[in-house]
Protein backbone atom coordinates (compact mmCIF):
# COMPACT_ATOMS: atom_id res chain seq x y z
CA UNK A 1 0.00 0.00 0.00
CA UNK A 2 1.11 3.69 -0.48
CA UNK A 3 2.59 6.01 2.00
CA UNK A 4 0.60 8.71 2.63
CA UNK A 5 2.58 12.10 3.30
CA UNK A 6 1.25 15.47 4.52
CA UNK A 7 3.18 17.73 2.29
CA UNK A 8 3.23 21.42 4.44
CA UNK A 9 3.24 24.69 1.99
CA UNK A 10 4.64 27.32 4.11
CA UNK A 11 3.31 30.19 2.46
CA UNK A 12 0.10 31.23 2.33
CA UNK A 13 -0.14 33.15 -1.40
CA UNK A 14 -2.62 32.38 -3.71
CA UNK A 15 0.10 32.02 -6.32
CA UNK A 16 2.42 30.37 -4.01
CA UNK A 17 5.50 28.96 -5.78
CA UNK A 18 5.88 26.65 -2.70
CA UNK A 19 1.75 25.38 -3.47
CA UNK A 20 3.07 24.94 -7.23
CA UNK A 21 5.92 23.39 -6.08
CA UNK A 22 3.37 21.11 -3.83
CA UNK A 23 1.46 20.21 -6.78
CA UNK A 24 4.28 19.59 -8.76
CA UNK A 25 5.60 17.05 -6.41
CA UNK A 26 1.76 15.34 -6.36
CA UNK A 27 2.16 14.58 -10.13
CA UNK A 28 5.98 13.35 -9.96
CA UNK A 29 5.91 11.24 -6.79
CA UNK A 30 6.11 7.44 -7.17
CA UNK A 31 2.95 5.31 -7.14
CA UNK A 32 4.73 4.33 -3.62
CA UNK A 33 3.52 7.51 -2.19
CA UNK A 34 0.26 9.43 -1.72
CA UNK A 35 0.79 12.86 -1.42
CA UNK A 36 -1.43 15.23 0.57
CA UNK A 37 -1.56 18.91 0.16
CA UNK A 38 -1.81 21.26 4.20
CA UNK A 39 -1.96 24.61 3.23
CA UNK A 40 -2.32 26.48 6.47
CA UNK A 41 -4.83 29.00 5.62
CA UNK A 42 -7.16 28.77 8.86
CA UNK A 43 -4.88 27.28 11.26
CA UNK A 44 -5.01 30.01 14.22
CA UNK A 45 -2.14 31.23 16.40
CA UNK A 46 -0.75 28.51 19.01
CA UNK A 47 -1.83 29.90 23.07
CA UNK A 48 -1.05 27.54 25.42
CA UNK A 49 -4.40 29.24 27.02
CA UNK A 50 -6.27 27.58 24.47
CA UNK A 51 -5.20 24.17 25.09
CA UNK A 52 -7.99 22.56 26.96
CA UNK A 53 -10.29 21.83 25.09
CA UNK A 54 -7.73 22.80 21.44
CA UNK A 55 -9.81 24.55 18.78
CA UNK A 56 -11.26 22.15 15.94
CA UNK A 57 -8.57 23.81 13.40
CA UNK A 58 -5.99 22.79 15.94
CA UNK A 59 -7.28 18.91 16.05
CA UNK A 60 -8.03 18.93 12.50
CA UNK A 61 -4.02 19.97 11.86
CA UNK A 62 -2.80 17.27 14.33
CA UNK A 63 -5.15 14.37 12.64
CA UNK A 64 -3.99 14.99 9.70
CA UNK A 65 -0.07 14.69 10.58
CA UNK A 66 -0.60 11.60 13.04
CA UNK A 67 -3.11 9.37 10.10
CA UNK A 68 0.23 10.72 8.00
CA UNK A 69 3.16 8.14 7.35
CA UNK A 70 5.57 11.02 6.36
CA UNK A 71 5.55 14.64 6.31
CA UNK A 72 7.14 16.66 3.08
CA UNK A 73 7.80 20.55 4.33
CA UNK A 74 7.98 22.80 1.19
CA UNK A 75 8.62 26.30 2.15
CA UNK A 76 10.24 29.43 1.22
CA UNK A 77 12.33 31.50 3.10
CA UNK A 78 11.26 34.89 5.32
CA UNK A 79 13.80 36.66 6.49
CA UNK A 80 16.24 34.12 5.90
CA UNK A 81 14.12 31.57 7.98
CA UNK A 82 10.59 30.11 7.74
CA UNK A 83 7.07 31.86 7.99
CA UNK A 84 5.60 32.87 11.00
CA UNK A 85 2.88 30.57 9.68
CA UNK A 86 4.55 27.80 9.35
CA UNK A 87 6.44 27.72 12.56
CA UNK A 88 2.72 28.14 13.65
CA UNK A 89 1.70 24.96 12.21
CA UNK A 90 4.79 23.35 13.68
CA UNK A 91 4.34 24.89 17.40
CA UNK A 92 0.32 24.05 17.05
CA UNK A 93 1.74 20.04 15.80
CA UNK A 94 3.91 19.61 18.51
CA UNK A 95 1.69 20.39 21.42
CA UNK A 96 0.45 19.08 23.99
CA UNK A 97 4.02 18.89 25.27
CA UNK A 98 5.13 15.05 24.92
CA UNK A 99 2.98 14.27 21.97
CA UNK A 100 4.06 15.66 18.84
CA UNK A 101 2.35 15.12 15.99
CA UNK A 102 5.23 14.82 13.94
CA UNK A 103 7.21 12.16 16.19
CA UNK A 104 8.52 9.36 14.28
CA UNK A 105 7.69 10.82 10.92
CA UNK A 106 10.13 10.51 8.38
CA UNK A 107 10.55 13.66 7.08
CA UNK A 108 11.75 15.36 3.93
CA UNK A 109 12.39 19.37 3.32
CA UNK A 110 12.29 21.71 0.53
CA UNK A 111 13.42 25.15 0.34
CA UNK A 112 12.75 27.57 -2.72
CA UNK A 113 13.24 31.04 -3.73
CA UNK A 114 12.75 33.21 -6.58
CA UNK A 115 16.61 34.45 -5.48
CA UNK A 116 19.61 32.97 -5.86
CA UNK A 117 20.18 31.27 -2.88
CA UNK A 118 16.95 28.85 -2.70
CA UNK A 119 15.65 29.22 0.78
CA UNK A 120 19.07 27.48 1.99
CA UNK A 121 18.85 29.76 5.18
CA UNK A 122 15.07 28.55 5.57
CA UNK A 123 15.99 24.73 5.23
CA UNK A 124 18.82 24.98 8.04
CA UNK A 125 15.82 26.57 10.11
CA UNK A 126 13.57 23.73 9.71
CA UNK A 127 16.81 21.31 10.65
CA UNK A 128 17.10 23.62 13.78
CA UNK A 129 13.83 23.43 14.85
CA UNK A 130 12.31 20.14 14.08
CA UNK A 131 14.62 17.63 15.74
CA UNK A 132 12.85 17.28 19.36
CA UNK A 133 9.64 16.99 17.95
CA UNK A 134 9.71 15.04 14.47
CA UNK A 135 11.02 12.43 13.46
CA UNK A 136 14.16 11.50 11.20
CA UNK A 137 14.96 14.01 8.57
CA UNK A 138 15.80 12.91 5.14
CA UNK A 139 19.56 14.70 4.78
CA UNK A 140 20.24 13.01 1.47
CA UNK A 141 19.59 13.94 -1.19
CA UNK A 142 19.36 17.97 -0.14
CA UNK A 143 16.99 20.41 -2.64
CA UNK A 144 17.37 24.19 -2.42
CA UNK A 145 15.14 25.46 -5.38
CA UNK A 146 16.47 28.70 -6.84
CA UNK A 147 15.39 31.00 -9.68
CA UNK A 148 11.54 29.34 -8.87
CA UNK A 149 9.98 32.31 -10.31
CA UNK A 150 10.41 31.39 -13.62
CA UNK A 151 9.86 27.92 -13.26
CA UNK A 152 5.79 27.50 -13.32
CA UNK A 153 3.75 28.87 -16.63
CA UNK A 154 0.35 30.75 -15.90
CA UNK A 155 -1.42 27.32 -14.98
CA UNK A 156 0.87 26.31 -12.81
CA UNK A 157 2.62 23.72 -14.83
CA UNK A 158 6.76 22.91 -14.27
CA UNK A 159 8.23 24.55 -17.01
CA UNK A 160 11.62 24.11 -16.49
CA UNK A 161 13.04 20.65 -17.36
CA UNK A 162 16.08 20.72 -15.22
CA UNK A 163 14.13 21.61 -12.37
CA UNK A 164 11.30 18.44 -12.85
CA UNK A 165 14.48 16.32 -13.32
CA UNK A 166 15.96 17.27 -9.51
CA UNK A 167 12.46 17.40 -8.11
CA UNK A 168 11.54 13.51 -9.52
CA UNK A 169 14.94 12.65 -8.32
CA UNK A 170 14.26 14.07 -4.68
CA UNK A 171 10.71 12.78 -4.65
CA UNK A 172 11.98 9.42 -5.91
CA UNK A 173 14.39 8.73 -3.41
CA UNK A 174 12.01 10.26 -0.62
CA UNK A 175 10.02 7.34 -1.76
CA UNK A 176 12.77 4.89 -1.15
CA UNK A 177 13.64 6.26 2.37
CA UNK A 178 10.10 6.39 3.40
CA UNK A 179 9.41 2.73 2.24
CA UNK A 180 13.21 2.07 3.88
CA UNK A 181 11.72 3.17 7.50
CA UNK A 182 8.58 2.13 7.21
CA UNK A 183 9.45 -1.54 6.93
C1 LIG B 1 10.83 37.24 1.30
N1 LIG B 1 11.59 36.64 0.32
C2 LIG B 1 12.84 36.11 0.63
N2 LIG B 1 13.54 35.33 -0.26
C3 LIG B 1 14.73 34.77 0.08
O1 LIG B 1 15.33 34.05 -0.71
N3 LIG B 1 15.27 35.00 1.33
C4 LIG B 1 14.66 35.78 2.26
O2 LIG B 1 15.17 35.93 3.36
C5 LIG B 1 13.39 36.36 1.91
N4 LIG B 1 12.70 37.13 2.82
C6 LIG B 1 11.41 37.50 2.58
C7 LIG B 1 10.63 38.07 3.59
C8 LIG B 1 9.31 38.37 3.36
C9 LIG B 1 8.48 38.93 4.48
C10 LIG B 1 8.73 38.13 2.09
C11 LIG B 1 7.26 38.46 1.85
C12 LIG B 1 9.47 37.57 1.09
C13 LIG B 1 11.04 36.45 -1.03
C14 LIG B 1 10.26 35.15 -1.13
O3 LIG B 1 11.18 34.11 -1.44
C15 LIG B 1 9.20 35.25 -2.23
O4 LIG B 1 8.26 36.26 -1.90
C16 LIG B 1 8.50 33.94 -2.46
O5 LIG B 1 7.72 34.02 -3.64
C17 LIG B 1 7.61 33.52 -1.28
O6 LIG B 1 7.21 32.18 -1.41
P1 LIG B 1 5.81 31.75 -2.06
O7 LIG B 1 4.73 32.56 -1.44
O8 LIG B 1 5.93 32.03 -3.56
O9 LIG B 1 5.71 30.28 -1.79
Amino acid sequence: MAHSVAVIVGSLRKESFSLKIANAFAKLAPSSLKLEIVTLHGLSFFNQDLEAPPSADWVTFRETIQKSDAVLFVTPEYNRSVPGVLKNAIDVGSRPYGKSSFNGKPTGIVANSPGPLGGVAAAMHLKTILPGISGPIMQQPEIYLNGIGTAFDDKGNLTTEALEKVMKAYIDAFAAWVDRLKK
